[in-house]
């Protein structure tokens, strides 16, 4: 009898203890699904907004940016001169030409063969994305870009549309803005610059020579108001020598960095410093 009852007791003991195991690991695959599903959810939104931007491939400014200009955008890249804006609006385009996208460069000051060789110096052989059909170089006047304004698009648009084109540069605007005479004349061919542009469907780059915040002039109001992110370089005396800087000023819709970086200019282009700058700089 006593060892029938000692028997019903094992076997009780033997039944709770599998039960409990069994609960335990239903528990577990429960909390393994719900990370399952937590993190599915994160790699969607992440995946999301890689979607709606546009790597610029310079290194380090992507990570700044959380990945770059937004798609369609138009950014605002504002710098001194010879402080690296042709060099740094070119390698975007190289960076996207190198994935495949389509590429337009507007200038109204390079002269062609001249700029085709300072860029080839770093590598990038433009003559022979050129000859693949990937890249457009237009030299243009800017009386010709106000008459593109009051067509409304005209030749540029052609091409654009045409070649599929994507990423577009124009270097640098403020030739344009010399001729319209008066501040509210400029400010209009601005406005209307900005909306041409953005009906492109493209991510664009102007570039600007000056230094932005100081100058309270309209044009520069407007051209800061409307563009979606401005990037500032500089190139500051430290003693006997100079140093390039960067400082994202803004980017809408981007939590970017808001430290000032070093950044480089060598053999294959620009790069910018993984950490901030830390000395205290004038600006
Ligand atoms: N191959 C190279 N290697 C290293 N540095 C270079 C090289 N080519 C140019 N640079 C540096 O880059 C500067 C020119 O850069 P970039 O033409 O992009 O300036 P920018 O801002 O467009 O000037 P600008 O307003 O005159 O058009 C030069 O003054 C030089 O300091
Ligand atoms: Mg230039």
């Amino acid at each position: 009898m006593r060892k029938k009852a000692k028997k019903k007791r094992v076997v009780k003991k033997k039944r709770t203890k599998i039960r409990k195991k069994t609960a335990s690991k239903t528990a577990k695959t429960r909390k393994i699904k719900t990370r399952k599903r937590t993190t599915s959810k994160a790699v969607k939104a992440r995946t999301k907004k890689i979607k709606t931007k546009i790597l610029t491939y310079i290194p380090n400014f992507d990570r700044l940016t959380e990945g770059g200009f937004s798609k369609n955008s138009t950014n605002l890249l504002v710098g001194g001169s010879g402080s690296g804006k042709s060099i740094f609006a070119t390698q975007f385009l190289v960076g996207g030409m190198k994935k495949g996208e389509k590429c337009l460069y507007v200038t109204f000051e390079e002269k062609k063969e001249r700029f085709y060789a300072n860029m080839l110096r770093f590598g990038w052989d433009l003559n022979e994305y050129e000859k693949k059909g990937m890249f457009t170089f237009l030299e243009y006047t800017p009386a010709k870009v106000k008459t593109m304004l009051e067509e409304g698009g005209g030749a540029i648009e052609n091409i654009i549309l045409k070649k599929k084109i994507s990423r577009i540069v124009i270097d640098s605007i403020t030739s344009f803005a010399l001729l319209f005479e008066d501040e509210l004349e400029k400010r209009e061919a601005a406005l209307s610059l900005f909306n041409m542009i953005s009906k492109w469907n493209c991510t664009s780059m102007l570039t600007l020579e000056g230094k932005p915040l100081r100058d309270e002039k309209m044009v520069s109001r407007t051209l800061e108001f409307e563009s979606d992110s401005i990037t500032l370089l500089y190139f500051i005396r430290h003693k006997n020598e100079r140093h390039r800087y960067l400082e994202i000023l803004k980017m809408r819709g981007t939590k970017h960095s808001k430290k000032i970086y070093r950044f480089h200019i060598d053999k294959s282009g620009m790069s910018i410093d993984k950490k901030p700058c830390t000395l205290p700089l004038r600006l």
